[in-house]
């Protein structure tokens, strides 16, 4: 019998809804342009600070991290006002996000959150063998009503990405507020804040706010985005202490690593310097925005650091516009495209391809 014509391993079934990982492209341009505009990073580097405290970890890598990482939990603690207990990290808030997972899901366990919204939501919620309820964006937004009225004793958790990857659009106060007094205290309501450092408008709720009298609602943040860490894969939660124990349980032993650690330390104590950044990232946004209005195109407000076209079938040829001039974005086949702010030279070229695409959404 040859290696070909032999039984595969037993593999769980979950899988077979999972389409395999295809690596980015990188896209280069005729002028040598390559802007990735397609994963909504930072687009400035670490500072210097936060690279000399890589620089100064690295000393140590021969040492497992420390797996409760005291330090970061206990600046974050600081920096937030809660207490300790209410504070966990994972490799990334998609590392949170699987682990929030691991401690609710189970075959038959239903998992509610708008659609379209962030990729890893159904893909993690397939692979915990649980069942995604999608529930349709209303004008690009979330649907607060219908989301509600998705909740069934079959929930298990609810995710609220405000603001919402791709579209940018985020969810005011008084109607999150309204959302997370109907949901039953056995559900578990999570806001993902991926992107809460861009956000401008007062009315968008603050998550670290609205969880303190309600425990069964729990927040998402990240080193990834305005932090500009990525890489380094970090992300913490804050909820209460029955969530928080369970998202720890629940974490890959050491998956948080030490450079990661000491990097989102150094990255709180430098906290106003990396604000400076964001605030040119949503000058950036500003002005993208107003000139594809100006230009005739119809763009949701966003207060996250990306833009959203809906193109419908035109999605595709768009987005090989945009690799022909160097510039990935993302696309998402017959709905639209996300855009990432970068840095203005970058907007500028996107803003080009924008400026002579022949048509208009
Ligand atoms: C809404 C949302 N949540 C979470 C993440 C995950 O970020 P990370 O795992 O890098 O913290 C992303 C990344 O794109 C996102 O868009």
């Amino acid at each position: 019998m040859t290696v070909s014509e032999r039984k595969p391993p037993y593999l769980r079934s979950a899988l077979d809804s999972i389409p395999p990982y295809r690596p980015g492209r990188k896209v280069v341009g005729p002028d040598g342009r390559s802007a990735k505009l397609s994963s909504n990073e930072s687009p400035f580097g670490p500072l210097p600070s936060v690279r000399q405290a890589i620089a100064d970890a690295a000393a140590d890598l021969n040492r497992y991290p420390d797996p409760a990482a005291a330090e970061l939990t206990a600046a974050l603690a600081r920096r937030f006002h809660v207490p300790e207990e209410h504070v966990a990290l994972g490799a990334g808030s998609v590392g949170l996000l699987q682990q929030l997972l691991e401690a609710t899901a189970e075959p038959g366990a239903e998992v509610v959150y708008a659609w379209r919204s962030f990729e890893a939501y159904p893909l993690l919620t397939g692979l915990a063998g649980a069942t995604p309820i999608h529930v349709p964006l209303r004008e690009e937004t979330h649907d607060l009503e219908a989301l509600a009225a998705a909740v069934t004793d079959r929930t298990r958790m609810v995710f609220v990405c405000n603001p919402n990857n791709p579209t940018g659009t985020a969810v005011r106060e008084t109607e999150l507020a309204e959302f997370l007094d109907t949901v039953p205290e056995h559900v578990l309501v999570v806001l993902d804040e991926a992107y809460r450092e861009y956000v401008q408008d007062p009315r968008v709720p603050d998550g670290v706010q609205l969880y303190r009298d309600r425990p069964n609602v729990a927040v998402l943040r990240t080193f990834s985005k305005a932090y500009g860490l990525a890489a380094l894969r970090v992300g913490f939660l804050i909820g209460h202490p029955q969530v928080v124990d369970a998202v720890r349980k629940t974490l890959v032993p050491f998956a948080v690593n030490h450079l990661a650690q000491a990097a989102a330390v150094a990255s709180l104590a430098a906290e106003q310097e990396l604000l400076e950044r964001v605030a040119v990232t949503v000058k950036e946004r500003e002005r993208v925005r107003a000139a594809l209005l100006a230009d005739g195109w119809t763009v949701p407000e966003t207060e996250a650091n990306f833009v959203w076209l809906r193109l419908g079938e035109d999605t595709l040829d768009f987005a090989a516009a945009c690799e022909q001039a160097g510039i990935a974005v993302r696309p998402f086949a017959g709905e639209g495209v996300r855009v990432s702010i970068g840095l203005p030279d970058d907007n500028d070229a996107f803003l080009t391809v924008a400026r002579t695409y022949p048509k208009r959404n």
